[in-house]
C-alpha cells in the first residue's frame, strides 16, 4: 500500500476513534447540567446522584478524548505537512483554541468531581457551566476546522472563523451532539430497565435523557435540513453523488433521525413499557452510528480535495516512509485505550451500583 492511501487509513481511523469520545465529551456536560439543575431545583436526591455517576463516567472518556484529540492535533503535521504548509495559517488558530477548550473542560471537571462535599449545592451545580461550555467549544472549534476546509475563503481569523460552512456545520454538529449522548444514556439506562432494574431512578433518568432526545431531534432534522440547503449551494456535486456508498450514508442519518423523533414522541405515550425499551436501545446504537456516517459523508464527499477547490488531498500527504508501522501502532493503541475505557466503565457502574450507593446515602 502506498503512503497516500496508509495515511488516509491512519486519519480516519483516528477521527473515527475520536467521534466517538468526542461526541460523549461534548454532550454528556448537557445532562449533567439538566440533571443535577433539577436536583437542586426540586431537592430531589435521584437526579443529584444521576449527575454524580455519569460525571465519573463522563471523566474516563475525556481523558480518552484528550488523548485522541491532542493525537489528531500532533498527525496532522506528522502525515499532512503539505496540508498544514497551506491550511495552517488558517487553521492553527482554531486548533489552538480547540485544544485549549479540552483543556478548560477537563479541568472543570476534575473540580466538579471533587467538590460534592464541599460546596453548596447551587454553587456546584454552577460548575457545570463552564464544562458545558468548555465541551460545547471543542465542538466548535473542530467543527470550524472542518468547515473551512469546505468552503475556505480568506486566511484573517475572522475569514477563516466565519467562513461560509461554519453556521450550518455548527448548527448539525452539536444538535447531533446532544441528540445522541442523550441517545446513549436512554439506551444504557433503557438495557438496565430491561434487565429488571425498576427503581424510579432509572425511569427519571430515562425521562430526562429521551426529552432532552427528542428536543434535540426535532433540533437536528431542522439543522439537517439547513445542511442539505447549505450543500445545494455550495457542494452540488456531493448533493447528487449517487454511489452506493455516499447514499447508504446519506439516507441511514436521516432514516435515523426520522426514526428518534418517533421513537421519542412513542416514549411520551407510552413511557415505560418493556417493547419500548428495544426500541431505545436501538436508537442510542443508530444515533452513534450516524455521527459517523454523517462524518465519513461529509470527509468523503469532499475528495479528491483536502481543501475544496485549493488542495487536492493526494498534494497535502507526507513524503515520509515508514506510515504503515505507525498504522500498525495505533491501531494497537486504538485496541488497548478502546478496551481500558470500556472495562473500567463496566466495573466502575456495575460494582458500585446505583442501589449500594442509595442505601448508603439514605435515599430511598
Ligand atoms: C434528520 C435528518 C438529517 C438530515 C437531513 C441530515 C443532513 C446532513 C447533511 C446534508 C450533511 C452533510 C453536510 C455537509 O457535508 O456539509 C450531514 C452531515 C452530518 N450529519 Fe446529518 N442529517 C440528518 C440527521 C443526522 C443525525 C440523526 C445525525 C447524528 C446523530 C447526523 C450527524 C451528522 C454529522 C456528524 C455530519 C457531519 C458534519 C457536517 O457535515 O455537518 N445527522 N447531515
Amino acid at each position: 500500500m502506498d503512503t497516500f492511501l496508509l495515511s488516509r487509513i491512519l486519519t480516519g481511523l483516528t477521527l473515527g476513534f475520536h467521534i466517538i469520545f468526542a461526541t460523549i465529551g461534548v454532550g454528556i456536560p448537557l445532562l449533567l447540567a439538566i440533571a443535577e439543575g433539577i436536583g437542586v431545583w426540586r431537592k430531589d436526591p435521584h437526579y443529584i446522584l444521576l449527575a454524580k455517576r455519569w460525571s465519573r463516567g463522563l471523566a474516563i472518556i475525556v481523558s480518552i478524548e484528550v488523548i485522541t484529540g491532542t493525537i489528531i492535533s500532533l498527525s496532522l503535521s506528522f502525515l499532512w505537512p503539505n496540508f498544514m504548509r497551506v491550511a495552517g495559517h488558517a487553521i492553527s488558530l482554531p486548533l489552538f483554541w480547540y485544544t485549549f477548550a479540552f483543556f478548560v473542560e477537563a479541568f472543570f471537571l476534575a473540580i466538579y468531581i471533587y467538590s460534592w462535599d464541599y460546596l453548596k449545592p447551587t454553587r456546584h451545580w454552577l460548575l457545570t457551566l463552564p464544562i458545558l461550555i468548555g465541551g460545547c467549544l471543542t465542538g466548535v472549534f473542530f467543527t470550524i476546522i472542518n468547515a473551512f476546509m469546505n468552503t475556505p475563503g480568506g486566511i484573517t481569523p475572522w475569514e477563516v472563523l466565519f467562513n461560509d460552512a461554519m453556521p450550518s456545520m455548527v448548527f448539525h454538529v452539536l444538535s447531533s451532539t446532544y441528540l445522541s449522548s442523550a441517545f446513549l444514556l436512554a439506551a444504557i439506562t433503557a438495557y438496565l430497565i430491561l434487565r429488571g432494574k425498576n427503581h424510579t431512578y432509572y425511569k427519571k433518568g430515562l425521562r430526562i435523557c429521551v426529552i432532552t432526545g427528542l428536543f434535540f431531534s426535532i433540533i437536528n432534522g431542522i439543522s439537517g435540513a439547513k445542511s442539505v440547503q447549505f450543500m445545494e449551494q455550495f457542494q452540488p456535486g456531493k448533493l447528487s453523488d449517487s454511489s452506493l456508498l455516499m447514499q447508504t450514508f446519506y439516507y441511514f442519518m436521516i432514516g435515523s433521525g426520522i426514526y428518534i423523533i418517533i421513537l421519542s414522541g412513542l416514549y411520551l405515550i407510552f413511557k415505560n413499557k418493556k417493547w419500548l425499551m428495544s426500541l431505545i436501545l436501538l436508537g442510542g446504537v443508530l444515533a452513534f452510528l450516524s455521527m459517523e456516517f454523517g462524518w465519513i459523508y461529509t470527509e468523503v464527499g469532499r475528495q479528491p480535495w483536502v481543501i475544496q477547490g485549493n488542495l487536492l488531498t493526494e498534494a497535502g500527504v507526507t513524503m515520509a516512509s515508514g506510515v504503515e508501522i505507525i498504522l500498525f501502532l495505533f491501531v494497537i493503541l486504538y485496541f488497548f485505550l478502546g478496551s481500558i475505557c470500556s472495562v473500567t466503565l463496566i466495573r466502575l457502574f456495575s460494582r458500585y451500583t446505583p442501589e449500594q450507593e442509595m442505601e448508603q446515602l439514605g435515599i430511598s
